[in-house]
């Protein structure tokens, strides 16, 4: 070699480790030989595509030649007038994940400092690490975001905050006084990023919809996906809302066509079809309770989850556990990279899939 490609490498991304996803289920069936595998590993909606989706993505098949609205003009007004938001104030992504690059890309630089808890989603150090930003992990308090321990954290250094409520894998949520507090305690400097990936399903006002608090914050970012209870995850589809200051910053960076025309008319569609997402968040709220309710029949832990999967204390190291219930059929997430080694996250699926991982589980566990 002439050159050491490595070391020519931006130093941050030297430092990264690859996201590690779920396999796929072909993959894994073609690797062990069986069929008929349940999936429970990527947080995904076990209910499939929304009928009106369906329609949506073919009425766009025969334009599937030509770029897409490249400022994806209908979506962003169905959005605003859902969110009670400009469509100025929306930035639309490739998954959310594209809208959370964007955001560290805006605002972050070598010299900053990025706070996120122990255990919070592991794209925040992504994204921050690859432009060579420091990361400032808070130690969790129960699993979840230590607020007071994340304010104390920030140093004149600090440019960003990331939370996610919930928190994906933990499941733990942030209610809104605590949380409204912590904003405000927060230098106007510092942009707080509030991922909100799994809010649909949270219906009962535990947690608080912070795209109201947007004209109160004007360093607040709060991102959502389409990927969850909407079941549109293979389209990679999210948002960021923001103030129109942000929203501007972030579209001059946003790469051009980064939401494909099918993403964009299925993000539409979906978001008439309130029967979906009922039926979504009532399979999820039955099949987490038949989940927790295995958990207690086998003695054990689990942290209580406000998502669409549960992480459970396996009592003893995960790795093997999960190795057998893939030989069982039924893929789980492990959560090691988490600092989470005794934990397996549980996908919330549809009541057999979930039973199949309940029959795994109580053989293994004898
Ligand atoms: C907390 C959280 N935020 C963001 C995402 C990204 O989702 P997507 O890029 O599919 O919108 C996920 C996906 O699992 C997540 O768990």
């Amino acid at each position: 070699m002439t050159c050491d490609y490595f070391k020519l490498a931006n130093l941050g991304v030297q430092k990264l480790h690859p996201y590690m996803a779920g396999k796929p289920v072909s993959e894994l069936e073609r690797e062990l030989g069986i069929t008929g595998i349940v999936k429970l590993a990527s947080n995904e909606n076990p209910l499939g595509l929304s009928e009106l989706v369906v329609k949506a993505i073919q009425g766009e098949i025969t334009d599937g030649c030509r770029y897409p609205d490249a400022n994806g003009h209908y979506l962003k007004a169905a959005l605003s007038e859902r969110l009670n938001v400009s469509s100025s104030q929306i930035t639309l992504g490739n998954g959310s994940n594209d809208v959370l690059e964007m955001i560290a890309k805006v605002y972050l630089q070598p010299q900053h400092e990025v706070i996120f808890a122990e255990h919070a989603f592991c794209v925040y150090p992504i994204v921050s690490q690859s432009i060579g930003a420091t990361l400032v992990e808070v130690p969790a308090k129960e699993w979840g975001n230590d607020l007071d321990a994340m304010l104390a954290a920030i140093s004149d250094k600090t440019r960003m905050i990331f939370i996610a409520n919930p928190n994906n894998p933990t499941g733990t949520w942030l209610g809104e006084e605590p949380l409204k507090a912590f904003i405000k305690a927060v230098p106007s400097n510092i942009i707080v990023v509030m991922d909100e990936a799994y809010t649909e399903y949270v219906t009962d006002g535990s947690i608080p919809n912070t795209v109201n608090w947007l004209s109160e914050f004007e360093n607040l970012v709060v991102t959502r996906t389409y990927s969850k209870a909407y079941g549109l995850a293979s389209l990679r589809l999210g948002y960021a809302v923001t103030s129109e200051l942000i929203c501007g910053l972030l579209n001059r960076l946003r790469q051009p066509f980064n939401v494909n025309s099918f993403a964009l008319a299925a993000g539409i569609a979906v978001l008439d079809d309130e029967a979906y997402l009922t039926r979504a968040i009532a399979v999820n709220r039955s099949g987490m309770q038949q989940i927790v309710d295995s958990c207690n029949d086998l003695d054990l832990q689990y942290i209580p989850s406000a998502g669409n999967f549960v992480t459970i204390d396996m009592a003893q190291a995960a790795m093997p556990i999960y190795e057998k219930l893939l030989r069982k059929g039924v893929i789980v997430r492990p959560v090691g990279n988490y600092n989470m080694p005794n934990h397996l996250r549980v996908s919330i699926g549809l009541e057999q899939e979930n039973q199949k991982y309940i029959d795994a589980m109580k053989e293994i566990m004898g």
